[in-house]
């Protein structure tokens, strides 16, 4: 137990967002302010991953979604992908045999069939590893475009159909998002994205339709447990409708 979150941690209680997604944006401001290549703040992006997943199921998270790569980020300069790549490997290398023994589940979201072999290799024993654990979710979104997940799931449900497995009209919302490569979990309840910029950036497009979303100003490898905890209060301290009124208004208008 962490000394900051302590046991009697307000963010612990029933309504504490159970689906917390990131943006883990900032790492290469981080290395450019200290003068340092845009991969350190990338490898310092890492040891925050480290500490956020550490700190998340003491304040009642059960599934942790983190953007590592997005199907825009190819556009980086190749020495910056492929050490965004080699830090996957490393990461699951390093932490996989922790993950596994603490009862981590990991899954990984977005498109394989523009990953390298050796990446694929790496994702595959990771979730086969760890498919059996029930106590956490860490879900990587890695070469994960909002846009092109639910273009994939609709390519998806139209091969269903015209196999005969689903019905056209069988597409409303549930038996679409069945397609959607985040099927397996909830929505998110908290998307956070660090670093001051306040944008999704295709992250999460459909699943965000109710996420609150808290921005904070810290660049991704300073984020610790404090921040985390942070953000769990202020969701906390939101009110969600979605899309419903407010149930003393309702009251109150008679
Ligand atoms: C955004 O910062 C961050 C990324 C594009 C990658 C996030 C990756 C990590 C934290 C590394 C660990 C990930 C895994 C899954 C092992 P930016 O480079 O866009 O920062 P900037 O906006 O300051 O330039």
């Amino acid at each position: 137990m962490s000394p900051i979150l302590g046991l009697n941690s307000p963010t612990a209680s029933a309504n504490a967002a159970r689906h917390v997604a990131i943006i883990m944006d900032g790492n290469g401001r981080w290395a450019k302010s200290r003068g340092l290549p845009r991969t350190l703040g990338h490898q310092a992006g890492v040891n925050a991953l480290k500490r956020t997943v550490e700190a998340a199921p003491e304040l009642g998270i059960q599934w942790l979604t983190v953007f590592g790569f997005s199907t825009e980020n190819w556009r980086r300069p190749v020495s910056e992908v492929s050490e965004l790549m080699a830090l996957l490997k490393r990461y699951v290398a390093s932490d996989l045999d922790r993950l596994e023994a603490e009862g981590v589940r990991i899954r990984v979201i977005g498109r394989r069939d523009d990953l390298a072999p050796d990446i694929l290799a790496v994702i595959e024993r990771a979730e086969a590893r760890t498919r059996f654990n029930e106590r956490f979710n860490l879900q990587v979104a890695f070469n994960y475009g909002g846009r092109a997940d639910i273009a994939c799931a609709a390519r998806a449900y139209a091969r269903a159909a015209i196999a005969g497995e689903v019905s056209p009209d069988a597409a409303d919302e549930a038996g679409f998002e069945r397609f959607l490569s985040t099927a397996a979990g909830p929505p998110p309840d908290l998307i956070i994205r660090t670093s001051g910029e306040r944008r999704l950036s295709n992250f999460l497009l459909w699943e965000a339709a109710y996420a609150e979303l808290v921005f904070q100003d810290v660049l991704w490898p300073d984020y610790g447990p404090e921040h985390l905890k942070a953000a769990m209060d202020e969701f906390l301290a939101r009110e969600r409708r979605y899309g419903g009124a407010d149930v003393d208004d309702v009251r109150a208008a008679g």
